[in-house]
């Protein structure tokens, strides 16, 4: 089979960018490893900065978006026995966030690539890459296949096969793993609150957000290696309590996963013909609900330089993608490496760490400069030009 663009992976990445492509005339081949329902249920971080809903409308799909998301103009954060409201649109010039599930997403995006858009092929696992002559080996209904194509982008995440094509000695990586994770639930109980509460407690972090009026997503930080199984749904909701300092509403846990924190970035994001867009370049800790976003960041920054290619013939853009978008995604693992390290408290944190968090609480609660630096980069950071 050939196609301009070979995507591998059918996450938020390879879903938008087969979209936005598609719109521009420019067909695409999408492989995703796994089945549709795997990929539709995946339960991932549900905010949504102003660009990327701006991109998804764009790909045609923000009908649901429109109607299902709940816009949401700030956060909570409690810490100290106190709770602070950070407003985002007076520090950011009217910006908010949209929260709107990761799974939506991916299922609108799917809804219309199969109505209308080119192969998404499902349980079809790319095995293996050419990145000079962009020819994808895969396997798929129990055939070794190939794919060959003008560009490939690599869109299968932390763990797929993209990066590892790029020679070792052409790529660089830096990482950082976390002394925690995070020990996830999906809960039928309403919202805690009407915005999300991001609470630092020296019994460790907890986040409460929400699906829906009568779903509930909530995380409390936890050591690694962390059984969910030893967090029944009552030491959970008793653990929430006091981390929250209120007393949310319970219903029955739906969904329980421990979530390891790593920062990640390898650069550069394109080697040959092969790109590598989202988690498969970077990773951010969820604490700043980057991933989606910075996923969908790269895909249109990716997609306009592959439209420029195609209607005139230059390769300027596509030359500039990896160091257009790593001037972002720098800035996005900055930041939740950052507010990771302010809300989280380390196995043997020292009192006089735990004092320095608060005082940065303080002055994020005191001061609109040191609140802005937060609301500009929650709500996100300008797309490059
Ligand atoms: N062949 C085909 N598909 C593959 C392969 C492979 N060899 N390896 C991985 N995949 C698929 C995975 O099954 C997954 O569906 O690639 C997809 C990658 O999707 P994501 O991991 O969601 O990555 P991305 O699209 O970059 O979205 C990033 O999703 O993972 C969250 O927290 C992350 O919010 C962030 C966003
Ligand atoms: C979520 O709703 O899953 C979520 C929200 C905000 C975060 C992380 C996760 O920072």
């Amino acid at each position: 089979m050939h196609t301009t663009v070979g995507i591998i992976g059918a996450g938020p990445a390879g879903l938008l960018l087969a979209r936005l492509l598609h719109n521009a005339g420019i067909d695409s081949v999408v492989m995703e490893r796994r089945d549709r329902g795997y990929v539709e249920q995946r339960q991932r971080a549900g905010i949504l900065e102003q660009a990327t809903v701006d991109a998804l409308r764009a790909a045609g799909a923000g009908a649901r978006m429109d109607r299902d998301g709940i816009p949401h103009h700030g956060i909570e954060l409690r810490f100290g026995g106190r709770a602070h409201r950070v407003d985002f649109p007076s520090l950011t010039g009217g910006r908010g966030v949209m929260v709107y599930a990761q799974t939506e997403v991916v299922k609108d995006l799917i809804a219309l690539q199969l109505a209308d858009g080119g192969p998404l092929l499902f349980e079809a696992e790319a095995t293996g890459l050419d990145v000079d002559g962009a020819v994808v080996r895969y396997r798929h209904e129990g055939r070794e296949q190939t794919l060959t194509c003008e560009y490939v982008v690599g869109c299968d995440g932390f763990h797929g096969i993209a990066r590892g094509a790029v020679p070792e000695g052409a790529r660089t990586t830096y990482e950082r793993t976390y002394p925690y994770s995070w020990l996830g639930i999906l809960a039928e109980a309403p919202p805690v609150h009407d915005e999300l509460i991001y609470a630092h407690s020296e019994r460790g972090f907890a986040l409460a957000s929400m699906r829906s009026p009568s779903v509930s997503r909530l995380y409390l930080q936890v050591p690694n290696g962390t059984d969910p199984a030893d967090w029944p749904d009552e030491r959970i909701w008793d653990e929430l309590d006091v981390r929250l300092g209120r007393r949310p509403e319970r219903g029955p846990v739906t969904a329980k996963a421990v979530l390891p924190m790593r920062s990640h970035v390898t650069e550069p994001m394109r080697h040959g013909r092969l790109f590598l867009a989202g988690d498969a370049a970077h990773i951010v800790p969820p604490t700043g609900a980057k991933g989606l976003n910075l996923a969908a960041a790269d895909v249109a920054v990716l997609a306009r330089a592959l439209i420029r290619w195609r209607e005139t013939g230059s390769a300027e853009l596509l030359d500039a993608y990896s160091d257009t978008c790593l001037r972002r995604v720098w800035q996005a693992v900055h930041f939740s490496y950052s507010m990771t390290a302010l809300l989280h408290t380390e196995p043997g944190q020292s009192a006089f760490a735990t004092r320095l968090q608060l005082s940065q609480l303080e002055r994020i609660a005191t001061s609109p400069h040191a609140a802005a630096e937060l609301a500009e980069n929650y709500t996100g950071l300008p797309l490059p030009d």
